[in-house]
């Protein structure tokens, strides 16, 4: 399973309990809650960087794929905080760029290497030409891993700097880390991982949340309300608006990387009401199971933002009960990194433009299929039309 996203010793590849917290607890305080607070100004230049796009859009009347607008947002910030130079795909015209389609490709061909992982690994060591005519798809991964490992070799002969910027790589070069932790295949594995695993989440949430408020712009009015009537512009503040905050809570339910997420607890046995679990029972679930039970989500395929304000009216702790970043010592790395992006992102979307789904139907958007993350049934994306600038 681990095996199949052909980074073998990243952290998120690391089966190894004790490994994997050594590994982890290099890179953890990066991704501190006090850590990305600290960067809201960096994600912010980036976030008005895209709105300049839009308003441009607006004018000429083109139609936007907001959804790779999404992906080249997302991997620019996260290419920028690992590496400190951002890949800049903000500035493509059509917003495509290699981690997306990269992601995408493995998404595509997740249940074939989950069973036949050594794809990849051959496809490392076959002439790229072999490689593209075999399987374009894989052939996009490995750009993207030439990509980072090229990033990786200069932190490495620059002794962890990257443009003289002190960054994650600089992290994963640090001299007292023992040589076979420092190794250039490693460094090409975690990088691949934190730009792949930052991108297409936090897109997928953005995807489902934007869809849902303009094929129902109720829900957007009332955002736009709430939004209008509190002039808040800071993560820490946007959060604390309640239906901004069940709108958040919504997308995270209804997206997200679904497939059953193996664990195992290697010397206690569990108990689970009536049953006894032996130690090192392998055992997975699939986080839509949670967020599918009607008994906590009544009526549970509606994006229903206001559910999260009567559950907090009612007393009822719901928030607990999302499992979109798991919990636990394998809990998403990014979880406050995704939530800043998604609140500043889809605030400023909100308060600065009008716009009409284009060509963009559920069958586009809604969770259909399980890839790794929720596929929708069709493909085509979320498309859209800006059609006014408004004054926020
Ligand atoms: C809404 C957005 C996101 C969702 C739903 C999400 C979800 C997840 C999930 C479910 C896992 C656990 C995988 C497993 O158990 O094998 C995970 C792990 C991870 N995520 Fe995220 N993620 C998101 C955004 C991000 C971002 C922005 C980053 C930034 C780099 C990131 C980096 C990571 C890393 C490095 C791990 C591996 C952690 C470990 O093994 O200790 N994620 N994520």
């Amino acid at each position: 399973m681990v095996r199949l996203a052909g980074q073998p010793t990243s952290m998120f590849a690391t089966v190894d309990h004790n490994l994997h917290a050594s590994r982890r607890a290099i890179l953890s305080s990066f991704f501190s809650k006090k850590s990305i607070t600290g960067l809201e100004t960096m994600i912010q230049g980036k976030v008005e960087k895209l709105m300049g796009r839009l308003a441009t859009a607006c004018d000429q009347g083109t139609v936007v794929p907001l959804d790779s607008a999404s992906s080249a947002l997302t991997a620019d910030i996260i290419s920028e905080f690992a590496y400190g130079v951002s890949l800049d795909y903000l500035d493509d015209p059509n917003f495509k760029n290699e981690v997306a389609e990269s992601i995408l490709s493995l998404a595509s061909s997740v249940h074939v290497l989950k069973f036949f992982p050594f794809i990849l690994s051959l496809s490392k060591i076959i002439p790229d030409s072999v490689v593209e005519t075999l399987s374009p798809e894989a052939s996009k991964i490995l750009r993207l891993q030439k990509l980072v490992r090229a990033q990786a070799a200069v932190a490495l002969k620059n002794g962890g700097h990257v443009k003289g910027k002190d960054t994650m790589f600089g992290a994963l070069c640090d001299p007292s880390l023992p040589a076979e932790e420092r190794t250039l295949d490693r460094l090409q594995d975690e990088g691949f991982s934190l730009i792949g695993g930052g991108t297409e989440t936090t897109t997928g949430t953005l995807k489902i949340i934007m869809f849902n408020l303009l094929h129902n712009k109720s829900l957007l009015s009332k955002l736009r309300e709430e939004l209008a009537q509190n002039s808040c512009d800071t993560w820490a503040e946007l959060e604390q608006l309640p239906y901004m905050r069940g709108v958040i809570n919504e997308g995270l339910r209804l997206s997200g990387v679904i497939t059953r997420l193996p664990r195992r607890a290697p010397d206690e046995a569990l108990q689970l009401n009536e049953w006894t679990i032996p130690a090192n029972t392998l055992l997975s679930t699939s986080s839509w199971f949670m967020h599918m039970n009607t008994e906590l989500f009544p009526d549970p395929y509606t994006f229903d933002p206001e559910r999260w304000i009567r559950a907090q009216e009612a007393g009822q702790r719901l928030e607990p009960m999302i499992a979109a970043f798991i919990k636990g010592s394998r809990q998403c790395l990014g979880n406050h990194l995704a939530l800043a992006e998604l609140y500043l992102v889809i605030s400023a979307l909100v308060r600065r433009f009008d716009m009409d789904l284009y060509k963009t139907g559920p069958e586009h958007i809604v969770t259909y299929r399980e890839f790794g993350f929720g596929i929708p049934k069709e493909k085509g994306g979320l498309k859209v039309i800006i059609t006014k600038t408004l004054n926020s």
